[in-house]
């Protein structure tokens, strides 16, 4: 199995010639380990001819990548004006509540990874978040915490 680093290297050199190759890299480093792991910062910056501020800055500005692994489920609320406008602020806080950790956080036991999304093409059922790989629109915290408790169960 390929470490880390041979992943990195990977996409860097699959990608290298695109235009612009830095977000495409960091995509397909993500999309590959479920984060940019901060030995990375050095080599993709070494690859691409660029600065590590500069790749750091690129990382840290765009929330949709991570730094730490993720937890076992990743729940993204929708903040997109359309799921704002029907109470996606409300369940956020519910959330935060309900999960004990902030946005962009994990929770203590390693289950849940809590974060934003801006528009998840449910804007007509909104509030709507994304479980894993499922979409779910009209989400009230009670349904939130519904959700949450049957995590873990066997899919119906
Ligand atoms: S605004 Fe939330 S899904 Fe589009």
């Amino acid at each position: 199995m390929a470490t880390g680093d041979e992943i990195v290297l990977a996409v860097i050199n699959e990608r290298r010639a695109l235009r612009g190759a830095l977000l495409p890299v960091l995509h397909g480093i993500q999309d590959r380990l479920g984060y940019i792991p901060s030995e990375a910062v050095a080599t993709i910056a070494r690859e691409l001819n660029l600065s590590r501020a500069e790749v750091h800055g690129v990382i840290t500005f765009y929330h949709h990548f991570r730094e730490e692994p993720a937890g076992r489920t990743v729940i993204q609320i929708c903040r997109a004006e359309a799921c704002q406008a029907n109470g996606a602020d409300a369940l956020v806080e519910h959330a935060r509540a309900h999960l004990g950790c902030a946005l962009h956080e994990t929770t203590g036991d390693g289950a849940i990874t809590l974060e934003p999304v801006f528009c998840l093409g449910q804007c007509a059922v909104g509030p709507a978040l994304m479980l894993g790989e499922r979409l779910y629109g009209r989400v009230t915290p009670a349904r939130f915490d519904e959700l949450v408790g049957r995590l873990g169960e066997p899919l119906a």
